[in-house]
């Protein structure tokens, strides 16, 4: 996804474009660019690479006036360059446009633009929109009608701003697919994709619906449906505080992250877990009292780290709620022919609630009649509004692509659904007890695993020179394994394989020689003899395991290279206090590097289209 602001006030935009830019940057940066209008002209700037290129275009060019769009981006349509960055500016030079989305027909908009004498200068799918809202301007002088105009024609998905020239006082913004939310301000209004460009100059703020288009001008927010149709907004409070969204002492976003999560899983619990309670209590599936005892399978989907939490939950639904579970991929389920019976429920995973695979995955199992939840991070987000009923995580704004916090406020989150649901069924008031007493330990169990930092990041030293990692766990630690592998992949570029560490004999243990690393997570549980044998395995072919182990496993110690050692806990939430060691050691490998954490290579915090 790549990251929108539009700002209309009184201070100067190109500023306030750039400082909402940098905290969009997470979202996209391999180009960013900006267009403010004065003097009845607009001024644009761009760069390649990340904002300093922009910074430093504009400290040598400043760009006046109190109006400014801007854009940080992430290439799908076109490489990386000057050219490709946004905004795009039609031909006559009156209209500039920030684009999020995908425009699906925008050959053949180029192709009639082109027939009618339009030139292009750039290969983007969001040209062709400029140029076309620029065609219908040059012909009407009506701007809000020319970018309705525009989007009736436009296929696909969009998050735009638009600006023009001749009009120093009026920004619009428009939406389908693709994230958008006003936020008013003092004697200012700001559009953003995503309410982290938001936090610390709004209060209020309201969520664009798909085929909405608002126009803000000196009489504050108008907004009509494409067709014209006016539509009330309501403005809610914006929740996120500007220090959540700063890095607080921290050296890197990912590190704060990880060394929020003791917080992070206190606030996904507050007033939901109880120590001493039998039963949990979850706000968001209220409107669900009477349906809850009648779910009989769950399907569970996600992309990337939230589909390795729904694979967690499946455990834990299948053990406390007795309930079949199934997990997808949402980019596949969304292709395929998802059965949806009688009594099933589909719950949709994702920290930003934007991500379009599992909107489509969503929309496509609610077209077939399913029950939708949704486990979201993102307050207000699209499937935060589509799903029928949903558990917030409440675990703060997440900026480091690697997702970190939002994986363990998810397995929380998924942990207390499996309680409740359970507890409607077969769970005993004792069991149920037990669970949630432990539970509600588990953030101080997570500060202990983080004491964990030192030795993950004298490990990660060692290992600098290692291309090649496995990772092994068994049962709900299977799932912890694919997530370790996945953060080394995302931000230290190393090659990582999560698996099933009882397949290890079934191919890949002829990938191991002397030397190679492997993290074996290994909880004192119904699983650990297999484990044990799993880890002398690996060591007769010279292989280095680094165990995850139970604090005071002297076996382990003995058969292991090195141990890092975290609490005990019931074995089903092992993966909350087994995670936190796989999380610090990717970090560290990833600075043993010299890598950007925050800012991996080729990837975005969320995939919007
Ligand atoms: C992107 C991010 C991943 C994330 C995935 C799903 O690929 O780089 O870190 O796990 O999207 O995002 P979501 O917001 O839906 O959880």
């Amino acid at each position: 996804m790549c990251g929108i602001i539009g700002y209309l006030g009184t201070q100067p935009a190109a500023e306030i474009v750039l400082g909402g830019l940098k905290r969009l940057e997470h979202l996209g940066y391999d180009s960013a660019g900006l267009a403010t209008v004065a003097d009845g002209q607009l001024h644009v700037r761009r760069a390649v690479g990340r904002l300093d290129g922009l910074a430093e275009a504009l400290a040598a060019e400043p760009a006046p006036g109190t109006l400014g769009i801007g854009h940080t981006r992430w290439a799908t349509h076109g490489r990386p360059s000057q050219e490709n960055a946004h905004p795009h500016v039609d031909a006559a030079g009156r209209i500039a446009l920030v684009h999020n989305g995908v425009i699906e027909n925008h050959a053949a908009i180029r192709s009639f633009l082109e027939g009618q004498g339009v030139r292009f200068r750039s290969e983007t799918d969001t040209e062709s929109l400029a140029q076309l809202i620029g065609f219908f301007y040059s012909q009407t002088g009506d701007l809000l009608g020319s970018v309705r105009g525009a989007l009736r024609e436009a296929r696909g998905t969009f998050g735009i701003a638009v600006a023009c020239a001749d009009a120093a006082d009026t920004l619009i913004a428009a939406r389908r697919g693709s994230p958008l939310i006003i936020g008013t301000g003092r004697d200012e209004l700001i559009v953003a994709s995503d309410a982290a460009a938001l936090v610390g100059r709004v209060s209020q703020v309201t969520h664009l619906e798909d085929n909405e288009v608002v126009l803000l001008g000196p009489g504050g927010l108008r907004a009509v449906t494409v067709d014209a149709k006016p539509i009330e907004k309501q403005l809610e409070p914006l929740e996120a505080s500007l220090e959540e969204a700063s890095l607080g002492g921290y050296a890197h976003h990912m590190q704060k992250e990880i060394f929020e999560q003791p917080d992070a899983l206190r606030n996904a619990m507050r007033g939901r877990v109880r120590p001493g309670a039998d039963r949990v209590t979850l706000g968001g599936l209220k409107s669900f009292e009477r349906e809850l005892p009648r779910f009989r399978r769950a399907l569970l989907f996600g992309c990337g780290t939230s589909w390795h939490a729904a694979l967690i939950g499946e455990y834990l639904l299948e053990e406390l709620a007795g309930i079949s579970t199934e997990v997808e991929y949402a980019s596949e389920l969304r292709y395929r022919n998802p059965l949806i019976q009688e009594g099933t429920v589909a719950i949709a995973l994702s920290q930003s609630g934007e991500t379009a695979d599992t909107i489509a995955a969503l929309r496509e199992v609610q077209s077939r009649g399913a029950v939708t939840l949704g486990i979201v991070n993102g307050v207000g987000s699209t499937i935060a509004r589509e799903t029928d009923a949903g558990v917030y995580l409440h675990a703060g704004p997440e900026i480091g692509v690697a997702s970190t916090k939002a994986f363990t406020a998810q397995i929380a989150v998924l942990a207390m659904i499996a309680l409740d649901l359970g507890r409607r069924r077969h769970l005993s008031p004792e069991r149920t007890a037990e669970l949630i007493d432990e539970l509600a330990a588990i953030p101080e169990k997570v500060t202990k695993a983080l004491e964990l930092d030192g030795q993950a990041k004298r490990l990660a030293q060692r290992l600098v020179d290692r291309q090649n990692w496995l990772y092994l766990g068994r049962g709900v630690n299977f799932p912890t394994a694919l997530e370790g592998a996945l953060k080394l992949k995302e931000v230290s570029y190393v090659h990582a394989e999560g698996l099933p560490a009882a397949e290890m004999k079934h191919g890949p243990l002829a990938m191991i020689d002397a030397g190679m690393p492997v993290i074996v997570i290994a909880p004192q549980d119904r699983t650990y003899e297999k484990v044990l044998a799993n880890i002398r395995e690996v060591k007769s072919r010279e292989g280095r395991v680094i165990a995850v182990a139970s604090e005071g496993d002297e076996r382990i110690a003995e058969l292991a290279d090195e141990v890092l050692f975290v609490p005990r806990t019931s074995p089903l939430l092992a993966p909350l206090v087994a995670t936190i060691p796989l999380q610090l050691l990717s970090y560290h490998a990833a600075l043993a590097r010299g890598h950007d954490v925050d800012k991996p290579r080729n990837l975005a915090k969320s995939v919007t289209e």
